[in-house]
C-alpha cells in the first residue's frame, strides 16, 4: 500500500504499449494542484506506442523496454524505477505480463485498468465477447495487480449500458470515456484512504 506523506505527490510511473488515451487523462489529472500523483516516468513495451508522444509534449522521462527477455528487461526496469524513486505504477494498456517477482517487489503499488466489469471478461477481446453473449451491461474496472491476470482486488468500477446497435468499436469508445474518469478517481481513493 502506498502512503501519502503530507502533500508530497507520489512519484508515479505509467506503463503503456499503445494509444495512451488513459496516459493522456492521467497526465491531465497529475497536473491538478489537488492531484496526489506526479508522473515521473513513462514506460513502454513498444517503441512505436503512440502514447509516447505525450512524454515529449509534457517533458516526462520515457523509456522503452523490449521484454523479449523478461527477466533482463525487468532487471533494468527495476533499476530505473529505483533511480526515479517510483512509488506507484499504473498500467494503462500495458500488454506485457509482469513476472511474479516483479509484482512482489511492488506489492500493493501496481494498479491496472481493464475494459470490463471484472471478474467477468478477464483477458483480451472483452468487447467482442460481451457482445457475443448479449450482455446488457459492460464497463471498466481499476484493480490492484497481483500474480493472476486481471484478478487483483477491485478498487473502482463503472458500469455502462450496451445498446442494441453496439459494435466492438462503439463499445470500446463508450467504455474508454469512463476509463478516463475512473482511473484518476481510483488513484485518489487508493492514495487518500489511508
Ligand atoms: C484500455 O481499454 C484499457 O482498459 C486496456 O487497454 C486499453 C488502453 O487504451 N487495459 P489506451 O492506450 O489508454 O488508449
Amino acid at each position: 500500500m502506498v502512503k501519502l506523506i503530507g502533500f508530497k505527490k507520489v512519484n508515479t510511473a505509467i506503463f503503456i504499449s499503445g494509444t495512451g488515451s488513459n496516459l493522456k487523462s492521467l497526465i491531465k489529472f497529475s497536473l491538478l494542484k489537488k492531484s496526489p500523483i506526479k508522473i515521473s516516468l513513462i514506460v513502454s513495451s513498444n517503441i512505436k506506442a503512440k502514447g509516447l508522444k505525450y512524454a515529449k509534449s509534457h517533458k516526462i522521462k520515457k523509456k522503452t523496454y523490449n521484454f523479449k527477455n523478461t527477466s533482463f528487461s525487468e532487471k533494468i526496469l527495476l533499476k530505473d524505477l529505483e533511480i526515479n524513486k517510483i512509488n506507484l505504477i499504473c498500467l494503462a494498456g500495458f500488454m506485457k505480463i509482469l513476472s511474479k517477482s516483479f509484482i512482489k517487489k511492488f506489492n500493493g503499488k501496481i494498479l491496472n485498468i481493464h475494459p470490463s466489469l471484472l471478474p467477468k471478461y478477464k483477458g483480451l477481446k472483452t468487447h467482442e465477447r460481451v457482445l457475443k453473449n448479449n450482455e446488457k451491461y459492460s464497463g471498466c474496472t481499476v484493480h490492484y495487480v497481483n500474480s493472476q491476470l486481471d484478478a487483483g482486488k477491485i478498487v473502482m468500477q463503472k458500469k455502462v449500458k450496451v445498446s442494441k446497435k453496439e459494435n466492438p468499436q462503439s463499445l470500446k469508445e463508450k467504455i474508454l470515456k469512463q476509463e478516463h474518469q475512473i482511473y484518476p478517481k481510483a488513484i485518489s481513493k487508493v492514495l487518500t484512504s489511508l
